[in-house]
């Protein structure tokens, strides 16, 4: 190749009326390459023009005739990969354009500008950047190469990544391969490594890029193990296992994982209301799940796996539960003293309390009242149809809200609305247990008396006692004889 440049630069420099130089290219396979040929001469159509490529001979010629041909491996079935615009020729613009330009179109092409004994000739290099993803497609976990190339290599190119637009420094940086140490990234297949890439190449002043997608294969959704989700108690909450679109998974499993197994997880039992996909109502690579009505104690980790192309795959989850605590409530003082409690708060910044409204057309107006955990209300100068919400914020937002209905109150500041069936359960109950102690305490009042008057007359108990002695006494001499 250098030889080549070198004969080249050679016969050029010693060409009459040369105005000519090596130009660098690079374009992304694929895409149009746009080879620069300029002349400055003053202009004239009637020239003889030939692109040629390296050792393989014409590319395209025009004549000075006007009349043009392709070079044999460049007219496939009358389709013109390459041209060269008429419109620019009167500009001494001769500049080659390749179409969707591959790999081997890399390497040098001269363009021989000829008018009478003038020759003039340009040289261009054409250098293809590629991306190169394997597997395009990866699962999580698995290992994935991004290979950019260039054909031909330029020894000395600073080549950089992008990934999605922002710059990536491969982790593990071969060493061994100065010059292509950049060339091959390795990664494991995460939703962290995946979309666009692209290569940058900078070379001489000249840059180019090329790009491709890698795309992941696994669960999407949450993109991330120990996602947390937040619910209220008594609301209804979905687990969402969701895996790329088109993969079919295949035994579907969602487990409740004991706490404190962290590294060994122990499944433990599912809360009752746990409701599994259906898979009528979802696409086939959706397999999430739902709690109906949660419960505080549905709280800690859930896990969904499932199989895809023999690779089991799970997605670690945490469900957090909200509630609101009522206390200190004082008939005096009629005061009522709420918290919001969740089950985790390692990702809370901040809480609210809003009070919700509602007027006669159920329209609701929200006014918040307070930051903070904890908020206390006057039960007194409480009207209807009011609710308090603590919503719970992190660092990037509301995370969730909980909410304190009215009657909870009530039944707390006394105004008993309770099922009535259980309210004569209770009395009827009570009543039998008030019969059996009044019984009770008769008999042992009749008892009481009963001795109070034997004790009233000792002698006579004490004759009564002396004759069945004796009468016994009698019984057993009788049986001796
Ligand atoms: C309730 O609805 C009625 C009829 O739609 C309307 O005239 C009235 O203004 C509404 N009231 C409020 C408080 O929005
Ligand atoms: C509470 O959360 C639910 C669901 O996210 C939302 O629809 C509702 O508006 C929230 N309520 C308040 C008062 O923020």
């Amino acid at each position: 190749m250098l030889l080549k440049v070198l004969v080249l630069g050679m016969v050029i420099s010693f060409m009459k009326g040369a105005h000519c130089q090596i130009t660098e290219v690079l374009a992304e396979a694929g895409s149009q390459a746009v080879l620069p040929c300029k002349c400055s001469s003053s202009s004239t159509i009637s020239y003889n023009i030939v692109w040629s490529k390296g050792n393989k001979g014409t590319v395209w010629r025009k004549q000075q005739s006007g009349l043009q041909y392709w070079g044999s491996s460049w007219n496939q079935r009358g389709a013109h990969r390459v041209q060269c615009p008429h419109y620019q020729f009167e500009r001494g613009d001769y500049s080659l354009q390749i179409n969707n330009v591959r790999e081997e179109d890399g390497g040098i092409y001269s363009c021989r500008i000829q008018h009478g004994n003038e020759v003039t000739e340009n040289v261009v290099r054409l250098r293809i950047i590629k991306v190169t993803i394997s597997p395009p497609a990866a699962i999580e976990g698995q290992s994935v190469s991004i290979t950019c190339t260039v054909t031909p290599w330029p020894y000395g190119a600073n080549v950089q990544w992008t990934l999605n637009n922002s710059p990536f420094v491969p982790r593990t940086e071969t060493t061994t391969d100065r010059g292509l140490s950049n060339k091959v990234v390795r990664e494991e297949a995460t939703s962290r490594v995946s979309g666009n890439w692209t290569c940058v190449v900078a070379y001489k002043g000249k840059h180019g890029k090329a790009s491709a997608t890698l795309a992941m294969k696994g669960i999407i959704k949450p993109p991330k193990d120990s996602t947390k989700l937040y619910s209220a108690v008594g609301s209804a909450v979905s687990l969402p296992c969701v895996l790329s679109s088109g993969s079919i998974p295949s035994s579907p499993v969602w487990e409740k994982l004991k706490p404190g197994s962290l590294f060994n997880p122990v499944p433990g039992r599912l809360p009752t209301s746990f409701s599994p996909s259906s898979p009528s109502s979802q696409t086939p690579w959706e397999i999430s799940a739902s709690l109906k009505e949660v419960k505080f104690e549905d709280e800690g980790r859930y896990r969904c796996s499932a199989t895809i192309q023999g690779q089991r795959l799970t997605r670690n989850m945490q469900l957090v539960v909200a509630k609101i605590e009522s206390s200190g409530v004082s008939k005096k003082k009629r005061s009522l003293t709420l918290t919001c409690q969740l089950t985790d708060t390692s990702e809370v910044t901040d809480y609210e309390w809003v009070r919700v409204e509602y007027d006669l057309n159920d329209t609701q107006s929200v006014e918040s009242i307070q930051k903070g955990k904890s908020l206390t209300i006057n039960t007194e100068s409480e009207e209807n149809h009011r609710e308090w919400v603590c919503r719970f914020y992190g660092k990037e937002g509301i995370l969730g809200n909980v909410t304190y209905h009215l009657h909870q109150m009530s039944g707390l500041t006394g105004e008993k609305s309770s099922n009535p069936t259980q309210n004569m359960a209770a009395i009827v109950g009570l009543s039998i247990l008030l019969l059996v102690l009044l019984l009770i305490l008769a008999q042992m009042y009749k008892n009481h008396q009963r001795r109070r008057r034997i004790f009233q007359y000792p002698a006579l108990e004490t004759i009564i006692h002396t004759a069945s002695n004796e009468r016994e006494e009698r019984g057993r001499s009788q049986g001796k004889e």
